[in-house]
């Protein structure tokens, strides 16, 4: 009796130095964010998070890169953290590492408001500032949006193939995603300024996933589905090159019309050869610099303009090459 209680009292100590040795390793790694924000404390005044849709997309890369930029103006210690592909659901584990990690701001997408108005209220409740950015998150606690007016960038692609075509169209939309907010806005806006058009018909809508091969498998679908289609709406950064791709191997007696967004070299290289005809910019460098700049107004407790539009335009081939006429660095038309 006496003997077995010795090995219960040695089993019991044994389990509690297990469990803390276990606890500590877990800690370190859960605090990583944290340790490497105290390690920059002393050279820098802020610990910014920037989390973007997908990590390697040349898009976001621009965004990092205005980010980045403002970032050593203004002394602020820069994570560029998120999902290798694009998901959801990673997208938000990593705005939720940063919470735990207690960074002072946090920049990401409202890709679907739902999902991350809890999130941004737990970021807030901790005393971390949000700003969103390319995709606002409608009426959740983040306190500025930086980026572009997606619905209006929308809009007046609609009115450039208006304005590019005659007689009847039939239009095959490639989007990014049919769940993500700025997506679906860019389709609305689409939508309204043809709706009163009664010679342009949208004839089918397919996602790309953001990538390029994406775009080209929902392009091919589309012609497959609609031998009549004379138009093709692209509306992320690497869907007009994906729908070049495959209009390019299709074969077909008219020649369509290609409307793209995001002025990425690719885009740009294929409206100069002729193969795309028009292009909605957007100001991804802006987005990030400004974006910064904001964080660090808001922990200055600065009061902030809750939009912040960093414009859009349509451009033609007549409007190339485009000028660098952005404050710092980017192609503008
Ligand atoms: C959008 C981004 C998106 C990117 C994908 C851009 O047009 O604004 O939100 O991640 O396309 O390539």
């Amino acid at each position: 009796m006496k003997g077995s209680k010795w090995i219960g009292v040695g089993a019991f100590l044994t389990f509690c130095i297990v469990s803390v040795m276990f606890l500590t390793l877990l800690g370190q790694d859960l605090f990583k964010i944290e340790s490497a924000s105290e390690k920059a404390s002393s050279a820098y005044q802020y610990h910014f998070v920037l989390v973007p849709e997908e990590l390697d997309n040349e898009y976001w890369q621009l965004v990092q890169k205005g980010a980045a930029d403002a970032a050593a103006a203004h002394r602020v210690y820069l994570e560029y953290l998120g999902p290798k592909q694009a998901d959801i659901d990673d997208h938000l584990k990593t705005i939720d590492m940063a919470i735990a990690g207690h960074v002072d701001g946090i920049m990401t997408q409202g890709l679907d408001a739902k999902k991350y108005k809890p999130l941004f209220q737990k970021a807030r409740e901790k005393g971390i500032d949000v700003v969103t950015v390319d995709t606002d998150a409608e009426g959740s606690k983040r306190q500025v949006y930086v980026g572009t007016d997606n619905y209006y960038s929308g809009f007046i692609a609609g009115q450039a193939l208006i304005a590019d075509t005659k007689g009847e169209q039939y239009v095959g939309i490639v989007t990014g995603r049919l769940d993500a907010v700025h997506q679906k806005q860019r389709v609305k806006g689409f939508r309204d300024a043809v709706a009163a058009e009664k010679r342009i018909h949208i004839a089918g809508i397919e996602e790309s996933a953001i990538t390029k091969s994406g775009a080209s498998g929902a392009a091919y679908k589309l012609l497959n589905d609609h031998a009549n289609l004379t138009a093709f709406y692209g509306t992320s950064a690497l869907d007009g090159v994906g729908i070049i791709q495959a209009t390019s191997q299709y074969q077909s007696t008219t020649d369509i019309y290609v409307l793209a967004f995001d002025t990425l070299p690719d885009t740009i290289q294929a409206l100069d050869d002729g193969e795309i005809d028009a292009v909605v910019v957007q100001h991804p460098y802006e987005m990030g610099y400004q974006a910064v700049e904001s964080l660090v107004r808001l922990q200055k407790g600065e009061k902030e303009e809750p939009l912040q539009y960093t414009g859009t335009s349509v451009i033609r081939r007549e409007d190339l090459p485009l000028q660098q006429t952005d404050r710092r660095q980017g192609m503008q038309p």
